[in-house]
């Protein structure tokens, strides 16, 4: 088994993600800050293929012109000397106390018009960069009441913003799509946009849907005690999976962020055995958080286990798909006869009319899927 994560596999990381310095609500940092240079050089080294960031990630907010040009010059040198890519970049639209109320769908106009024009800044420099994705986190757009902000108009405006951004990367010619991240709360009470679904419905609304698909984070889907295998695969049918946070999540709380399958691990296997099955071709991104309690070291080793655990479980659902017992197992349990359409193509609605199946028999007929799901957990636990 293969588990030496390799720039093949598309692995990559957000500065934000190695880069956490601990701070969290309850207690100041743990950790000194991290050279965005210092990460580009460390990842490359075990094997990922890039890294992602926000705006303020690598130019602290407050930079002058010209101190912004030194910040990017710096990280294109160290890009270069790591061959290192940037396939995704997104907005910081959440620190600065600016975005208390939201920055699309804050209720002071000017500040909407500044997220804006700060997501097109940002947007030239992921082009530059070679980004062809940018990610959307709306984690300020929501409410912690109902009085305090109209959700039918919050929705209006969140449309108004993506119409805006799209006509923009048109006019500008750019080659990049935008990728919604959903989440249900944290850091606002309630956010807009909560779950993959109520993103893909609002995708349809806008000017060029073709131009907006989805970023969607195992943990956030399962902060909403929904299954994120089954979020994935509509996300992959409709054709916009077009980014993944990958991390790890024990259950409806607040956002762990933990190391990819040091969660739910057996959805953390299925998610895995569908994206190879179905070929998903983006990154692989980690965003997930280095425990509080770990120093530097614990910061790498962490890195390399968010990929590790992404390799086993690749060999693991290999090995799962392809044992001979399963495949019998699968036949016996009629998983083939799903992918039969349930018309013929000569047939319509009236075929069905005066048909007449043996309902009690049907009824009575065993699927047996818990030979399957056993077979299943025995190869992920490495049984077999
Ligand atoms: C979270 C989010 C963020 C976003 C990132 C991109 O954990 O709440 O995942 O980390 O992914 O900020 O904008
Ligand atoms: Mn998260
Ligand atoms: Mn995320």
């Amino acid at each position: 088994m293969n588990v030496t994560p390799s720039k093949e596999d598309k692995f990559t990381f957000g500065l934000w993600t190695v880069g956490w310095q601990a701070r969290d609500p309850f207690g100041d940092p743990t950790r000194e800050p991290l050279d965005p240079v210092e990460s580009v050089t460390e990842l490359a080294k075990r094997g990922a293929y890039g890294v992602t960031f926000h705006d303020d990630d690598l130019i602290p907010y407050g930079s002058s012109d010209s101190q912004r040009e030194q910040h990017i010059n710096r990280f294109k040198k160290a890009l270069s000397e790591t061959g290192m890519k940037v396939p995704m970049m997104t907005t910081n639209l959440f620190s600065h106390p600016v975005f208390k109320d939201g920055a699309f769908t804050s209720n002071d106009r000017d500040i909407r018009r500044y997220a804006i024009k700060k997501v097109m800044r940002n947007l030239e420099l992921a082009v530059d960069l070679g980004a062809k994705i940018y990610v959307c986190w709306g984690g300020r757009e929501g409410a912690e009441s109902e009085s305090s902000k109209d959700a039918f108009v919050a929705l209006e405006r969140y449309r108004e913003a993506f119409n805006i951004l799209g006509q923009y990367v048109k006019d500008q010619n750019f080659d990049i799509k935008f990728a919604i991240e959903p989440k249900p709360n944290e850091p606002r009470g309630d956010i807009f946009l909560p779950t993959i679904g109520h993103a893909l419905a609002f995708i349809n609304t806008l000017d060029n849907p073709e131009m907006v698909g989805l970023n969607p984070e195992v943990g956030h889907e399962q902060m909403a005690n929904l299954n994120f295998v089954h979020g994935i695969a509509q996300a992959l049918w409709q054709g916009k999976l077009f980014h993944i946070d990958l991390n790890g999540q024990r259950g409806p709380k607040y956002d762990q962020d933990f190391v990819f399958g040091h969660g739910d691990v057996k959805s953390a296997f299925f998610l895995v055995d569908l994206l190879e099955r179905y070929n998903y071709q983006g990154m692989k991104h980690f965003d997930y958080k280095p425990a509080r309690t770990e120093n530097k070291d614990g910061v790498w080793t962490s890195a390399t286990s968010n990929m590790r655990m992404y390799l086993i479980l690749k060999d693991r659902a290999l090995k799962f798909r392809n044992d001979p017992r399963v495949k019998e197992a699968m036949k016996n349990s009629n998983i083939p006869g799903l992918e039969q359409p349930t018309l013929n193509s000569n047939e319509s609605w009236k075929d069905l009319i005066s048909e007449n199946i043996d309902i009690e028999a049907a009824g009575k007929r065993a699927y047996h899927y818990e030979v399957l799901d056993q077979l299943a957990m025995e190869h992920l636990m490495g049984v077999n």
